[in-house]
């Protein structure tokens, strides 16, 4: 089989992967850029959480939309209406429901598709092999087939995503306990036909960021409507964090809650309110602080009488392509949250292999000096139009 030569190969097609083409696309390589996806339909954010509302403002969508000129053709080659028009109707100061992001990725996704450019190629990246430190040979898996595309490449940059995670729990005997798929809890329109109506159900949600106050939120408004029945235990290990804007720079941009769980999370879920709160009807807090003895003892305690648990504890990068250098895996690639770069278990800088979006996100300094990385539609385009032009150079 001939393999096909490439100036770049960008694996994923969600948030950051888009963004990726953009900017690579904006540098003018000599050659075509391959990118690889089996959906090309916006990754996660239009698979799964299309009814989740933002907690970043519409302008910030509005923002990546345009940062680059390759977007900001395909806006002005697309025949109105289109997603592009409707997000700049909405006011842009405000958050949104992210089926509007989700359009506009998928618009700006069928534009770039279709460039002279890109070599879009439905299918899974399987592996990689890197040969006497220059090129990679990338091959991609099609759907339903056993065909296998190779491509080579100086570059290859991966932003493969992230899925819930999912844990053990700490107690035994907990076998009539149903786990229900974070996903899923985010997703009003599947959530209410998962849980029985007819009879109590008690729901533990783990965790106190975005998706666990969503997740409470969506639970709370099945009870008041249609699962009257239906109760929460809420196992948190932390007070409620908010993001708090400053002079200038907003204090804990990425871990601290904002938009609509922000302002649920203040008026219901505080210890202050949720006795009195609406909420706090169906949702009694376990508290889990204090080392993970007291976790367990209070899990212990609690989830026999639970019968179905959500984990809302972070994200897990989604599997890697097998990665090999001259035929020797890549064990554990170490990534470089300041450059994208990729090095070995060792230490040595891993040459035209690089990341980005919530698998491989930027590390962030606040002016206080708090530590985060930075995960959102804009955060990973401002972190991709910095460090894009010194991948180029660097892998040429
Ligand atoms: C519930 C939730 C709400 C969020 N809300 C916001 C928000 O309001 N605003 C905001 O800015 N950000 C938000 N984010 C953060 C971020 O924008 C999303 O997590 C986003 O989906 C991350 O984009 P990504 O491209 O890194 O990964 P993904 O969206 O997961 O995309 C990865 C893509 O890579 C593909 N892929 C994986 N492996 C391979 C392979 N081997 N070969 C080929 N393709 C592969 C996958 O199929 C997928 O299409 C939210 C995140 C979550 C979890
Ligand atoms: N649009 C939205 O409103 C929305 C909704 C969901 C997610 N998101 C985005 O998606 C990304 C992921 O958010 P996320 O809320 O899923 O996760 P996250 O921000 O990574 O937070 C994970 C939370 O889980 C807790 N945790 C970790 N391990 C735990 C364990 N073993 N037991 C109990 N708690 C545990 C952490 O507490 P510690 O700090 O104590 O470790 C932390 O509070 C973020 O970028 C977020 O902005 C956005």
């Amino acid at each position: 089989m001939t393999a096909q030569k490439c100036a770049a190969v960008v694996v994923g097609a969600g948030p950051a992967g888009l963004a990726a083409i953009g900017n690579l696309l904006e540098r003018q390589l000599a050659g075509k850029i391959a990118w690889i996806d089996p959906s090309f339909q916006g990754g996660r954010v239009n698979r799964q959480y299309r009814e989740v509302p933002s907690n970043t403002k519409v302008s910030l969508f509005q923002a990546y939309s345009t940062a680059v000129q390759p977007f900001r053709n395909v806006i002005s080659s697309t025949p109105t209406p289109n997603p592009f028009a409707t997000l700049a109707k909405l006011d842009q100061d405000k958050t949104c429901h992210l089926h509007h992001a989700a359009d506009m990725m998928r618009a700006l996704t069928d534009g770039i598709v279709k460039m002279d450019q890109v070599y879009a190629c439905q299918g899974s990246v399987v592996a990689a092999n890197q040969t006497r430190n220059t090129n990679w040979t990338v091959y991609v898996q099609r759907p339903g087939s056993s065909d296998e595309i190779q491509l080579i490449t100086p570059r290859l940059i991966l932003c493969t995503g992230s899925h819930p995670t999912s844990l053990p729990v700490p107690v035994a005997g907990l076998d009539n306990l149903q786990r229900l798929d974070l996903d899923v809890v985010l997703k009003p329109s599947d959530l209410v036909s998962i849980i029985p109506r007819c009879h109590s159900q008690t729901v533990a949600v783990v965790g106190a960021s975005h998706s666990a106050i969503l997740a409470l939120f969506n639970l709370f408004d099945l009870a008041r409507t249609t699962h009257p029945q239906l109760r929460v235990k809420w196992f948190t290990r932390h007070p409620l964090r908010y993001a708090e804007f400053m002079d200038g720079w907003i204090l804990r941009d990425n871990t601290g809650l904002k938009g609509m769980a922000a302002d649920f999370a203040r008026q219901q879920l505080e210890d202050a309110v949720l006795s009195k709160s609406e909420a706090g009807r169906f949702i009694s807090k376990v508290d889990c602080s204090g080392g993970p003895d007291r976790e367990k003892k209070q899990m212990a305690a609690h989830l026999p009488s639970c019968s179905h648990l959500v984990q809302a504890i972070g994200f897990t990068r989604d599997p890697l392509p097998e990665l090999s250098i001259d035929g020797y895996a890549l064990d554990k690639p170490q990534f470089d949250h300041d450059s994208g770069g990729f090095m070995t278990e060792s230490g040595r800088a891993v040459r035209g292999l690089f990341g980005a979006g919530i698998a491989f996100p930027e590390r962030v300094v606040d002016p206080h000096g708090n530590v985060e990385y930075a995960v959102g539609l804009w955060k990973f385009m401002k972190f991709l139009k910095k460090v894009t032009p010194q991948w180029v150079v660097a892998s040429s």
